[in-house]
C-alpha cells in the first residue's frame, strides 16, 4: 500500500483538483484507490459523491482524523491524501511520517511561491524528507508556459531542492469537469488527450518512487 500526500499551505493552488484525477486515473488504469479526505471543506468527498452517483465510485475515506491514516483498511490500494490550506509541517506530521510521496501543487505566481516558500522550508528540513525517504514533488498548476510568468515561476521553484515534475495548464476543463465529479481521465478527445500529456512526467515520477 502507497500514501500520496497533496498538501500546500496555501489555499486555491489545486490540491483537490490534483488529488481526484490522479485518483481517477489510477482508477482507470485498473488500480485500487482510495481517497482519504483531511480537509473540512469536503471537496474530495463531495467530489466522490458526485462520481458514486455516476456509477463510478472511488472510495474517499475521512481523514480528519489523522491517526486514521495508520489503519487504512486492506485492500485500499495507493491513498492520495488531500489536506487543507493553511496547515503548517506539524499538523501534517502524522501524514508526513507514514507518507511515501509529498505532492505540492504550486500555481505559477511569485506571490504564490512567496506565500508558500516558509511551508517549503519545513518540508525540507523534515527528518524523512532529508534522510531521503520521503520524496517531495512540485507540481506547477495552473500553468500558461508560454508566458515569462510562469517560467519564471518555475526558475524561482528551482530554489528548492525539490524536482519541478509537472506543469499543469491552465484549462476551464478542470473547473466543469470536477464539478461533475468527473476528472481529465475519463474522456478521450484530442483536447482532452493533450491535457492528459501534461501529467506523464508525474506519473513516470511517481512510478519511479516505486
Ligand atoms: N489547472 C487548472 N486550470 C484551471 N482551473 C483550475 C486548475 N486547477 C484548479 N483549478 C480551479 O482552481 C480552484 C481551486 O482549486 P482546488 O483544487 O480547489 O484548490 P485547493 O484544493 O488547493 O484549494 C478551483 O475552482 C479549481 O477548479
Ligand atoms: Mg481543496
Amino acid at each position: 500500500m502507497k500514501i500520496w500526500l497533496v498538501a500546500c499551505s496555501k489555499g486555491g493552488v489545486g490540491k483537490t483538483t490534483l488529488a481526484v484525477n490522479l485518483a481517477a486515473a489510477k482508477a482507470a488504469a485498473g488500480d485500487q484507490v482510495t481517497l482519504v479526505d483531511a480537509d473540512p471543506q469536503g471537496s474530495t468527498t463531495r467530489w466522490s459523491e458526485r462520481r458514486a452517483a455516476l456509477g463510478s465510485v472511488i472510495p474517499v475515506l475521512d481523514g480528519h482524523n489523522r491517526t486514521q491514516v495508520r489503519r487504512l483498511p486492506a485492500g485500499a490500494g495507493t491513498a492520495i491524501v488531500d489536506t487543507p490550506a493553511g496547515v503548517g509541517e506539524r499538523e501534517l506530521e502524522p501524514f508526513l511520517d507514514v507518507a511515501n510521496a509529498v505532492l505540492v501543487p504550486m500555481q505559477p505566481s511569485a506571490f504564490d511561491i512567496e506565500a508558500s516558500a516558509r511551508f517549503l522550508d519545513a518540508l525540507a528540513v523534515h527528518p524523512r524528507v532529508r534522510r531521503g525517504a520521503l520524496p517531495v514533488a512540485l507540481v506547477v498548476n495552473r500553468s500558461k508556459p508560454q508566458t515569462q510568468a510562469s517560467q519564471q515561476a518555475v526558475e524561482m521553484l528551482r530554489g528548492w531542492n525539490f524536482p519541478v515534475v509537472a506543469q499543469l495548464r491552465d484549462s476551464q476543463a478542470y473547473t466543469v469537469l470536477t464539478g461533475l465529479g468527473r476528472s481529465l481521465f475519463d474522456y478521450h478527445s484530442a483536447q482532452v488527450r493533450s491535457h492528459q500529456d501534461d501529467w506523464q512526467p508525474l506519473f513516470h515520477w511517481l512510478r519511479k518512487q516505486g
